[in-house]
């Protein structure tokens, strides 16, 4: 499986940095996987869900999730994807900046978000990490058999005299969805009875420092809210936050 030609990255021509800034800093793109990749990337959650870890935040989110560190070695597809140079230059293209790929220590870096059960959703947030640059997020529809819905507000932390725009992303198999989740409130709605969702979520930063303080809040969120402590506490293994 070659990732060059594994998806749509015609844009990278046509397509300028400020496509990304006058669309408030999200983009989205339909069928932006190919057909084989993406049923190479299903094929490969549905290998690696035993290893799913569920979390459940009171009152903020649930749901589960396979880490970077569990894809590494059991998704070769996906984890090939992650590291794709194609998908770097894609990606810096489209936010107009030189992106690098998350430290692979990092479970968050390409990570699964499952939602099976009713009531699996995240509360609205900002995406906050201790990383000192920028950090963008590419949301990858895998699967969508939900009436879930990502709830975005754009304009409201910095508005820069524009009015509060909302848009509902509905993110169907195949679907790219890159976002900066830094500047953009947003939430996925609870999942319903019978319904399923995943997104493979792909996180692009543009300084991977982190303090020693911030290393080990994010340490503590990880482990409590999305991979279990002893995932993110054993050796080797670093991390920060996102759902
Ligand atoms: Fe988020």
């Amino acid at each position: 499986m070659q990732p060059t030609q594994a998806f749509d990255n015609s844009t990278l021509v046509s397509n300028p940095s400020s496509e990304f800034a006058e669309s408030g800093r999200l983009l989205t793109k339909e069928n932006w996987v190919n057909e084989g990749l993406l049923q190479s990337l299903q094929s490969e959650l549905e290998q690696c869900e035993h290893l799913a870890h569920r979390n459940y935040v009171p009152g903020f989110k649930k749901g589960a999730a396979i880490s970077w560190f569990d894809i590494q070695r059991n998704a070769p597809t996906t984890a090939a994807l992650y590291k794709s140079k194609e998908l770097l230059e894609w990606v810096s293209s489209l936010v107009g900046e030189d992106v690098q790929l998350c430290p692979l220590d990092d479970p968050h870096a390409c990570a699964f978000y499952i939602y099976s059960e009713p009531g699996d959703h995240i509360g609205f947030h900002y995406d906050t990490s201790h990383y000192r640059g920028k950090r963008f997020t590419l949301l990858l529809g895998i699967e969508d058999e939900s009436s879930c819905i990502l709830k975005c507000e754009l304009n409201r932390k910095y508005p820069n005299g524009k009015p509060l725009e909302r848009r509902d992303v509905k993110i169907k198999p195949g679907m790219a969805v890159l976002f900066d989740g830094d500047v953009i409130y947003h939430a996925v709605t609870p999942l319903g009875e019978n319904e399923r969702r995943v997104i493979l979520t792909l996180e692009f930063i543009t300084d991977s420092r982190m303090s020693g303080f911030g290393r080990f809040i994010t340490k503590i969120k990880d482990g409590v809210g999305y991979f279990g402590l002893r995932s993110v506490f054993s050796a080797n293994r670093t991390p920060r936050t996102h759902h």
